[in-house]
């Protein structure tokens, strides 16, 4: 939701400021800015649209500076336009702004500075906040930012700067910060992405601290004013990490890293028929596990739950983040809850943490992103290591978040001094390898891509452990190719779901031999009766094809490892559609990678 980046030092500004957004854009796209200070002024450049119209509007530019700010913006107040894009300044044009967040108290404040003069030109909340620093200036803009942000209610991740001051001015509250540190540079960022091919020395902060940058140096302090001692974190990533790397999109790259990030996210931890995890958190004795996650990691938390409950026999429950944080839930003592997130910055799924510690639960994270502010927040947890996740649709992070799930499950077993099955965590070793050749036999999924890309509906459909495969291949499907897709339980199909089906209508199932395999073969044949395009997905051959239209094979994989194989084919087939509608897969309309607002 909205990605900052600024920068003090001595490179070239622009092209500091426009690769970082580049690198952010994954965050929103509806438009985007920067400011630049030069002799004494701020030159503001804004524009509708994606980074790149922001880039040509500067390809002649002579624009140079020391000190410059720069933002992406996901729209949450005022639409998307030149006018509502960061960055906003104020009455005098010598404070500029960038903010990710919402400010809840922006129409009083918004009153109580038109009362007193200022003239407020947006629809947009960041813009009160500039006129509200503008206030408080008295020559020195950090001390202007504390007591603005004293009067501010909601969320934010600000970067300011002044004309006459050779600093930028950071602070957080519920929005991601991090400050990168180089030789005789300093950067802002939300996050390292932005920052890494210039430094991997970083210093993450928490929510309510500010930090004010110059190119040499960092202060940081609460909002309090006191000053505090924070740690230089060396980030591992590595900047290949963040390339396309030859790959058309950073969605198909991630599909094909798979058979890598699996092997990343097991690494270290089945050893000698054990599972190793260092949790922080008693398992022994749990009595139950409420798993909260959004979106696509919620479809995780949906098969976490098959997983825990049949190795364990400890019931799970499993919550979206958005409805846990606002129904009185109850918790027990002995009670764990699993937050489930691949940026580890969604707004509702660190709430629901809060919610859930604060009623005096334990709290566990399974999150991409180290050193986010759900790994910090919560007790203990697994870190899935599947390296950053730049394709606004989560592929990679979907199939890391299982195996951890997997791993999490089988550790509570081992802990309550329950035999594991070897041959399990020898399956589990093999994963990776199953993975690749899977994905190298779904590549013909591209040559079907055409037939479908004027579907209007899909339906998929799914049974026990691979309803959520169903869940995610629609999710999938409708987010990057807009075509509208739900995902049902097989049998539910009849109780509504069939009235749609007819001879236009693409029907996926998710069909493995396994002890629903039966079932699912009478649900293909009611879909047939009515002249549905069949679609499956599936490690039998014969029978299948008779009925089938498509049959996308997988290998023959136990219950728990077939959710990981049957969900890569639907991958792809989603990003095939979207790519052969010619759509930006990578940045699809409306969306943002990381949901930092509720
Ligand atoms: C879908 C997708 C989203 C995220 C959701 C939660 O492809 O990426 O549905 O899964 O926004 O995000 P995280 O996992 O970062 O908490």
């Amino acid at each position: 939701m909205c990605g900052i980046i600024g920068y003090i030092g001595h490179k070239d500004i622009l092209s500091v400021l426009i690769s970082g957004l580049s690198k952010l854009e994954y965050r929103g796209y509806d438009s985007s800015g920067l400011c630049v200070q030069n002799s004494g002024n701020l030159t503001i450049i804004r524009k509708c649209g994606k980074i790149a119209e922001l880039s040509a509007a500067l390809s002649q530019s002579s624009l140079s500076g020391k000190v410059g700010i720069a933002h992406t913006r996901w729209a949450t107040h005022g639409e998307p336009s030149e006018k509502n894009a960061h960055p906003h300044s104020d009455c005098t044009k010598s404070i500029a702004l960038v903010h990710n967040g919402i400010i809840e108290n922006y129409h009083s404040l918004k009153e109580l500075l038109e009362k007193e003069g200022h003239v407020i030109e947006t629809e947009v909340d960041s813009e009160v906040l500039v006129h509200l620093i503008e206030k408080f200036y008295e020559g020195d803009l950090e001390e202007a930012v504390m007591n603005a942000l004293s009067y501010t209610e909601g969320t934010f991740g600000i970067a300011v700067m002044h004309k006459d001051e050779q600093r930028i001015v950071a602070a957080r509250r519920g929005s991601p910060l991090v400050v990168g540190i180089g030789e005789n540079e300093m950067f802002i960022a939300s996050d390292v992405s932005a920052i890494l091919n210039h430094t991997k020395r970083v210093i993450y902060l928490n929510d309510n601290e500010i930090a004010t940058i110059t190119n040499t140096h960092c202060v940081t302090k609460n909002l309090g004013g006191e000053i505090l001692t924070k740690k230089v974190d060396e980030v591992q990533w590595t900047i290949d990490a963040i390339e396309k790397d030859g790959f058309e999109h950073f969605m198909l790259k991630e599909i094909f890293e798979q058979p890598q990030s699996i092997a990343n996210t097991l690494r270290g931890r089945v050893v000698d028929g054990k599972v190793k995890l260092s949790l922080n958190v008693d398992v022994k004795n749990v009595k139950r596990i409420i798993i909260t996650a959004c979106g696509t990691s919620w479809h995780s938390a949906l098969i976490g739950k098959h997983f825990i409950e049949n190795l364990t026999r400890i019931p799970v429950e499993v919550d979206y983040a958005s409805e846990f944080r606002y129904r009185k839930p109850i918790i027990y003592p002995g009670d764990i809850m699993v937050a489930i997130s691949q940026s580890g910055e969604t707004a509702d799924t660190l709430a629901a943490i809060k919610e859930a510690k604060a009623q005096g639960a334990t709290t566990l994270g399974i999150v991409n992103v180290v050193g986010s502010t759900i790994a910090r927040e919560v007790d203990g947890g697994i870190y899935l290591h599947a390296g950053p996740e730049m394709g606004v649709a989560s592929t990679k992070a979907f199939t890391g978040q299982l195996v951890a799930l997997l791993l999490l499950a089988l550790y509570i077993k081992q802990q309550k001094g329950e035999k594991l099955d070897n041959e399990l965590l020898e399956d589990l070793q093999n994963l990776p390898t199953l993975v690749k050749q899977t994905l190298e036999s779904s590549k013909k999924i591209i040559d079907l891509a055409e037939d479908f890309k004027d579907s209007k509906d899909f339906l998929y459909l799914g049974r026990g452990i691979n309803f959520p495969v169903a869940l995610e291949g629609a999710l999938k499907l409708k987010e990057i190719s807009y075509i509208h897709a739900e995902g049902y339980p097989a049998a539910e199909m009849k109780h509504g779901p069939i009235a749609l089906v007819d001879s236009h209508m693409p029907v996926v199932f998710i069909a493995p031999h396994d002890s629903t395999y039966e079932k699912i073969i009478s649900n293909m044949q009611e879909i047939k009766a009515r002249k549905g395009k069949i679609i499956a997905v599936s490690d039998k051959g014969a029978e299948i094809q008779k009925l089938a239209d498509i049959v996308f094979k997988v290998p023959s994989v136990r219950d728990e490892l077939s959710p990981i194989i049957n969900i890569l084919p639907l991958q792809l087939l989603s990003y095939y559609v979207a790519n052969v509608k010619g759509l930006d897969v990578d940045k699809p309309r409306n969306l943002a990678k990381s949901v930092t607002v509720e």
